[in-house]
């Protein structure tokens, strides 16, 4: 069953006076159940095209369906309802609200979804099976960058959605600490989640089902 569906997506950016191509002409097609990553060196569109594909930024053309469901033309408060419901997003670099706790930081999906009252043991649970449940209290300017990656994915996590987008998840943290991120997405695809990933790591490709190259905007 495909759970997204992106046909011909393309994302013009301006640089000076001219307009390039940071997604070209895109199209994917993920079942449930898969762990894709895109591989592609710095600057060739990765964060482009998962925003695009998270619904995070609109197309310039082409079409994503998230769970048959047409993502690009939706308006912007039914868009944020799906979104919180259906994609866990793990985004490049920091992503944590700095006035709450890690453990609250993990919650909020649940308390979003009006879903909060048994957040708190399973929040602690992500944490630490991420290896960083002592931090749970602990405040996000204090975190490591590796450590916050992790509390991000305990996020993307928690509400169990159908999909669960990751924006490099494994830079910035170590060996020890990308085994245990892994080993983690390995366990809830076991239990049927479907992953895409951008990444240079060699060990999350090796988990993927399928590696796709990006060069120039252009997916292989
Ligand atoms: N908001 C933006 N405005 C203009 N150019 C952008 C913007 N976001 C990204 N770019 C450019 O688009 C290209 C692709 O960027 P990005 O998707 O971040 O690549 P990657 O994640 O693979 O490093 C880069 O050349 C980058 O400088
Ligand atoms: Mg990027």
């Amino acid at each position: 069953m495909t759970i997204l569906k992106a046909t011909h997506l393309t994302k013009r950016f301006k640089r000076g006076d001219k307009s390039f191509e940071a997604v070209s002409n895109v199209s994917l097609d993920v079942k449930k159940g898969e762990v894709v990553s895109i591989i592609g060196r710095s600057g060739c569109g990765k964060t482009t095209l998962l925003n695009l594909l998270a619904g995070l930024i609109n197309p310039d053309s082409g079409q994503v369906e998230l769970d048959q469901m047409a993502i690009h033309s939706m308006p912007d408060d039914e868009l944020t309802t799906i979104r919180n419901r259906k994609i866990g997003f793990v985004p490049q670099g920091k992503s944590l609200l700095g006035s709450l706790s890690v453990l609250d930081n993990v919650r909020l999906p649940l308390f979003l979804a009006k879903n909060g009252q048994d957040s708190r043991q399973r929040a602690l649970d992500l944490l630490r099976a991420l290896g960083i449940g002592e931090l749970a209290d602990s405040q996000p300017a204090s975190l490591s960058g590796g450590e916050l990656r992790r509390a991000a994915l305990a996020r993307a996590l928690i509400a169990s959605p159908l999909l669960v987008i990751a924006d490099e998840p494994t830079s910035e943290m170590d060996g020890g600490s990308a085994e245990s991120f892994l080993n983690l997405v390995k366990l809830f695809n076991d239990q049927g989640m479907t992953f895409i990933m951008a990444t240079h790591d060699m060990k999350a490709a090796e988990i993927s089902g399928r590696v796709l190259k990006m060069d120039l905007g252009v997916l292989e």
